[in-house]
């Protein structure tokens, strides 16, 4: 079976977030099935430079407005997966990260950028594909990839099966109806059975309602984008859909995330020998600007900074996890006023809160490992994978429960036996105090390690959710 997985980013050629790294992952790990998985994203100059080697495939000449397009072909860094770039200049060659300017704001033409993607995508689920391969099935990521199912459904005779995956329902794509000319999509997909969403173009909306299959990345965020509070006003599809729905958890690739392996940490360590950790905690402490004391538990976090996050209850629990004697690291970026106040919380707090504003993929895994406490009060999280690379980490996970937060992190006092972390209800900072108490109260007990060990044996690689998908894939062979 030949799957194509379309993303706007894979790590590690390009990441802003969790998609690149599921799209990074994935292949592989059907790859281990039997799957030929391979992957198609935009040729963005980091990527081309990072794929090294990569030859011309073919001329697609202007597919979308008056933009030349090629294909070029390289594999991903270390495996043997094929990788797919939409080689575009002029649409790809910008200042910034993929969706966003070098001053923060959206790319003005990322409609153009993302259909683009999409629509090359489609052509290669296509008989005539211009690659000389086509896919039985296309999965496809969130709103940058939404529109291919479209341009699959639009397009007459036999073609490759449309998944689509919500990896965020909060993002959806919403563009003005004159973009469907320069989109190449005819006028009469401007309704509401078809992408129109209030009066608007939404590219989400498109994926979820013309994949053959919907898939994401949790079974609870299956269930919450159902109804009205999650759905961000695409519930009612959802519902109507609800029998072509899945949530397939998100793996975590150990290659990557594994402190018995992870060439970022100043220490290796594993279950049978935390000793590491102490190393990596005092290390950590000194790379923040902490003082170096080992009694005090570490609350750490590794975030984009934005609503979703809850990183705004984080700031009001601050003061008191410093007075119950705790230490604070925050590292993250997203909206302003949540990076000026996080940075000045750095500066209100020396030797006890350290802060790094940016992206740092060094420090991202130097946290987990350091930390005691790893912190994702999210207000919903369609997945989240840092509270699992926390839990093979040896840091305990302090959670809202919430989406795919919910699926992974059980709570110790709710269940002794086999707790791996702490879990919250409330969205607010009193929420988080009552578990920040909670894990006051275990620190420096026996349940801590045990609840430790027990986070770090649980296994959520990529072999049962790539089975989920391999699956899932089967039932569509030769359907579309
Ligand atoms: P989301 O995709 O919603 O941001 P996930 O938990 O799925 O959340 O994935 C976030 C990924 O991005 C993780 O791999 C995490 O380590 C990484 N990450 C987030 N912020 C940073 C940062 N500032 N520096 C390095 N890595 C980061
Ligand atoms: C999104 C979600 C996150 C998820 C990631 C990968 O960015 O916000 O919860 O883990 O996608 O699926």
């Amino acid at each position: 079976m030949r799957v194509l997985i379309a993303a706007s980013e894979v790590y590690p050629l390009i990441k802003t977030g969790g998609l690149a790294d599921v799209a990074g992952a994935l292949p592989g790990a059907l790859a281990e099935l039997g799957v030929e998985a391979r992957v198609i994203l935009p040729g963005y100059p980091a990527v081309k430079d990072k794929i090294g080697e990569w030859r011309a495939v073919v001329e697609l000449g202007e597919v979308l407005a008056a933009h030349h397009v090629r294909l070029i072909e390289g594999r991903m860094p270390g495996t043997d997966i094929a990788v797919w770039l939409v080689d575009c200049p002029s649409l790809y060659h910008r200042e910034g990260g993929p969706y966003l300017n070098e001053w923060g704001h959206d790319h003005p033409d990322n409609y153009l950028r993302f259909a683009l993607l999409s629509k090359v995508a489609a052509q290669l689920g296509t008989p005539k594909s211009p690659a000389g391969w086509q896919a039985d099935v296309i999965l496809c990521n969130d709103w940058q990839t939404g529109l291919v199912p479209a341009y699959m459904a639009l397009t007459d005779g036999p073609g490759a099966a449309t998944v689509f995956s919500i990896h965020n329902i909060q993002f959806q794509g919403i563009f003005g109806q004159d973009i469907l000319d320069q989109i190449g999509l005819p006028p009469h997909c401007f309704d509401m059975h078809g992408l129109e969403f209030h009066g608007h173009v939404s590219t989400l909306k498109a994926g979820c309602y013309y994949a053959d299959r919907i898939t994401t990345v949790s079974p609870t965020y299956a269930e919450e984008i159902k109804h009205p509070d999650g759905g961000r006003g695409l519930d009612g599809l959802l519902r109507a859909r609800a029998g072509d729905l899945t949530g397939i958890l998100n793996g975590v690739d150990y290659a990557q995330w594994d402190p018995a392996r992870d060439h970022l940490l100043p220490a290796g360590y594993s279950v049978g020998d935390l000793s590491g950790k102490a190393a990596c905690k005092a290390a950590l402490q000194r790379e923040f600007g902490l003082a170096e004391r080992a009694e005090a538990p570490v609350f750490g976090l590794v975030s984009r900074f934005s609503e979703q996050k809850g990183i705004d209850l984080v700031l009001g629990a601050v003061d008191h996890i410093l007075g119950r004697g705790g230490q604070v690291v925050l590292l993250g970026s997203g909206d302003a006023w949540l990076e000026s106040a996080i940075y000045g919380l750095g500066g209100a707090h020396p030797g006890n809160v350290g802060t790094w504003i940016g992206y740092d993929e060094g420090r991202a895994h130097r946290v987990q490992a350091g930390a005691d406490v790893f912190l994702v009060p999210s207000r919903f999280e369609p997945c989240g994978l840092t509270q699992m690379y926390a839990l093979r980490y040896g840091t305990l996970p302090l959670v809202r429960r919430t989406g795919g937060l919910a699926d992974t992190v059980v709570d110790v006092a709710e269940h002794p036996a086999d707790g791996t972390g702490f879990v919250f209800d409330e969205a607010s900072t009193a929420g988080l105090i009552g578990a920040v108490d909670r894990a006051f109260d275990l620190w420096g007990h026996p349940a801590w390690p045990e609840a430790q060990r027990r986070g770090m044996e649980r296994d959520f690689g990529w072999r049962r959710a790539a089975e989920q998908y391999k699956a899932l894939f089967e039932t569509l062979r030769g359907s579309g």
